[in-house]
């Protein structure tokens, strides 16, 4: 059964900022984009680098999302793994180069000035 885990309090991750907390054994990535928290493993599945220590930025996509046109997309929602900058789409998890990998994403709960993920 899923249970909420304080992982510090709100205050402590402005907009545009993420950091790596510990919580139920595991490493998470926590970011704060544009006022909604998100959490991803801080483990990449390339080679299982510390991919939430990565910077974050947007992308370069094209598609039918972008009219086939290449552009510049996602602007602060994507992390780039450090080690072979593998980059992925943090509110879903989805890597941005492979379609058949999306990692797995956390909710994040904010309560009474605390940040809880539930895990
Ligand atoms: S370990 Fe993340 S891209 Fe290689």
């Amino acid at each position: 059964m899923a249970r909420e885990h304080v992982i510090g309090r709100v205050g402590d991750l402005p907009e545009g900022h993420h950091r790596v907390v510990r919580a139920a054994n595991r490493e998470l990535g926590v970011f704060n984009i544009r006022g909604s928290f998100h959490a991803l493993p801080n483990l990449c599945p390339h080679q299982r680098g510390p991919l939430c220590e990565g910077g974050v930025s947007g992308t370069i996509d094209y598609g039918p999302h972008t009219d086939w046109k290449l552009a510049w997309i996602w602007e602060g929602e994507v992390v780039t793994c450090p080690w072979h900058s593998l980059e992925f789409h943090i509110p879903t998890g989805q890597c941005v180069a492979f379609n058949d990998i999306r990692l797995r994403t956390y909710e994040v709960r904010v309560a009474e000035g605390e940040l809880r993920v539930v895990i």
